[in-house]
This record gives C-alpha cells, sequence and structure tokens, in this order.
C-alpha cells in the first residue's frame, strides 16, 4: 500500500526535490505550500500523487485549518518532512508577535508536529525535521528577548533557529519513546537547491555559497536516508559525510548544546508556554 507523506514548503527547493523522490517510490505527498499559485504549478508538475494544501507556518490559524483538512480527509499520515524556512534580511514580526525565522523555522514545526501527533501514532509514523551545518555556528543559548529587534542579526538568528530544530527533534524523540512514532533530524549540507522549481530557472545569480555547494541530489541524499533508515534517532544528524558537505550520507553529531538536557527542557517548556501546546 502506497505511504502518504506531507512535505512543508514544497513548492520548491529542497522540499519539491524531495517529493518527486518519494513520488518515485510510490508515496501519495501532500505540499503543503503557503502560496496558492506556486502550490498549484507544483501539483502540476509532479502529477497526480501530488496534493497541494495551503499552509503558512508564520500563522497559527493556517496550521490550525490545514490540521483539520488532514484529519478529515487522511486518516493515516506516515510522514511529516519539516522543510519550510527562510532567512529574513530584516527583523519581521508575524501577525502573532513573533520575530519571522522563529515563527516559521521552529515554532511553526513544533506546532504542525504536535497537532499530527495522533494521526501520525495510527500509521506508526516519522516526523523528519531539517536543520543546518549552520546549528554549529550558534554559540549560546538565549531564549530571551526572541522577539524584539535588539540584538537582532540575520545570520546569527538563522544559526540559532537551526540550533533550536536539532533541539526540538531530540526531545521530541524523547517524549515519544513510548509511542510508535519515530523521529529524525537531517540537514543537507550546502546545497544548490534554487534551480529545483515547477517551471525554467533561466539565470541564478551567483552568491558566496555557490563556489562550494553540491548538487541537489547530494542535498536531499541524507534526508532520504532520515525518512528511510529504520534504525532511525534524532540522536544524531543525517547529513553528507564529508565536512557535512560533501559525499554520501552519514550521521555526526549535533551541536554540544543539544545535548544539554537542562536546555532542551528549558526550550521546551518555553515553546510550550508560547504556543499554548503540550504533548
Ligand atoms: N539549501 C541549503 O543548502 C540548505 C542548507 C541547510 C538547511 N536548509 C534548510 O532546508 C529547507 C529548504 O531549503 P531550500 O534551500 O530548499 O529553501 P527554499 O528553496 O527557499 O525553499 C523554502 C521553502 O519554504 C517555504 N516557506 C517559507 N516560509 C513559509 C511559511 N511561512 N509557510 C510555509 N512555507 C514557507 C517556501 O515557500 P515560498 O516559495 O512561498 O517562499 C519554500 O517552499 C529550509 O528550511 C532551509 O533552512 C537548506
Amino acid at each position: 500500500m502506497s505511504k502518504t507523506a506531507i512535505i512543508t514548503g514544497a513548492n520548491k527547493g529542497i522540499g519539491l526535490a524531495i517529493a518527486k523522490n518519494l513520488i518515485e517510490k510510490d508515496y501519495q505527498i501532500i505540499l503543503a505550500c503557503r502560496d496558492k499559485i506556486k502550490g498549484k504549478m507544483a501539483e502540476d508538475f509532479l502529477g497526480s500523487n501530488a496534493t497541494f494544501l495551503e499552509l503558512d507556518l508564520s500563522k497559527s490559524s493556517s496550521i490550525t485549518q490545514f490540521v483539520n483538512r488532514i484529519n478529515s480527509d487522511f486518516s493515516e499520515i506516515d510522514l511529516l518532512y519539516n522543510n519550510a524556512g527562510l532567512i529574513y534580511r530584516d527583523f519581521e514580526l508575524t501577525e502573532e508577535g513573533y520575530e519571522s525565522m522563529i515563527a516559521v523555522n521552529y515554532f511553526g514545526a513544533f506546532r504542525l508536529a504536535l497537532m499530527l501527533l495522533e494521526n501520525l501514532h495510527r500509521s506508526s509514523g516519522r516526523i523528519v525535521q531539517v536543520t543546518s551545518l549552520s546549528m554549529y555556528l550558534a554559540r549560546t543559548f538565549n531564549i530571551s528577548g526572541l522577539h524584539s529587534k535588539e540584538s537582532f542579526s540575520p545570520s546569527s538568528r538563522y544559526n540559532f533557529t537551526n540550533l533550536l530544530r536539532s533541539m526540538f527533534a531530540l526531545e521530541l524523540e524523547h517524549k515519544l519513546k513510548k509511542t510508535s512514532i519515530s523521529v529524525s533530524a537531517a540537514h543537507p549540507g550546502v546545497t544548490k537547491s534554487r534551480k529545483s522549481r515547477p517551471y525554467e530557472v533561466k539565470k541564478i545569480k551567483k552568491s558566496f555559497y555557490t563556489y562550494f555547494s553540491t548538487d541537489i541530489q547530494t542535498g536531499i541524499a541524507p534526508i532520504v536516508e532520515a525518512i528511510e533508515d529504520t534504525n532511525v534517532t534524532a540522536n544524531q544528524v543525517y547529513a553528507p559525510k564529508i565536512f557535512g558537505v560533501y559525499g554520501t550520507p552519514s550521521t555526526m553529531r549535533h551541536n554540544k548544546m543539544v545535548y544539554n538536557d537542562a536546555l532542551r527542557n528549558q526550550l521546551w517548556t518555553y515553546t510550550a508556554n508560547e504556543l499554548n501546546l503540550d504533548i
């Protein structure tokens, strides 16, 4: 029987490439995207095994609507791949007053996963959380004043949200130990994801990363491994083997702060209070 997967941010980039890979393996894919036109374009591009459903991770009401729709139309979800994410140059607040990178990259993934647990449990499903090499650049753990402009810098905030994504994956695995749901974390190294779109991209501006980034197949391989490995754990992160950038997938340790139980507890309590949602 074919499996059903939800992929957030599946209209382009790594999300779209993972959707294509899983459809080739007979998965039914729900493309959870915030933009109707881009979502529909990806649906047409991928064919009849793909269904677009609107989801804006920066809005709790959109996540609730999405989950209600999933629960009424799909009784068993086998996989949630928390892929959507972004880096903003400027400080921006969401309608709910959260800084946007925290809201989308971390809070949105947390809320969506927790709201889908019952459904995932029915199919002994898996949650795969994307994270990034940039988590290793996060040097301190400080969750006070996250939604104020003071001391905001786009790159250090992006690094921090990836630290939080890794901490979330490991803590979620601990909390779900007695359930049938498995959890894993993966990062794609540094991948040229911009070409992966449901339309032709003629010109892509070169950036600093262009010179050492890998092709998208190298980038998605660790994520596919995190989806398919039968002995999966979130205690390590799936990543390209050489320097976390090149080669075939392997597993490696997260940033050492991820293994600090007290910090993970502090983060969980803070998030559960902010979002008014817990297991
Ligand atoms: N590429 C890399 O080298 C790399 C390395 C490490 C980690 N990652 C992580 O991997 C993930 C995918 O990266 P990528 O390179 O494929 O990025 P991408 O091409 O920019 O794709 C990001 C996806 O997230 C979606 N998204 C953004 N905000 C959203 C929201 N509020 N609600 C729902 N969807 C939203 C985007 O939708 P729109 O098209 O509507 O903007 C897009 O579909 C990201 O989380 C990124 O942090 C990437």
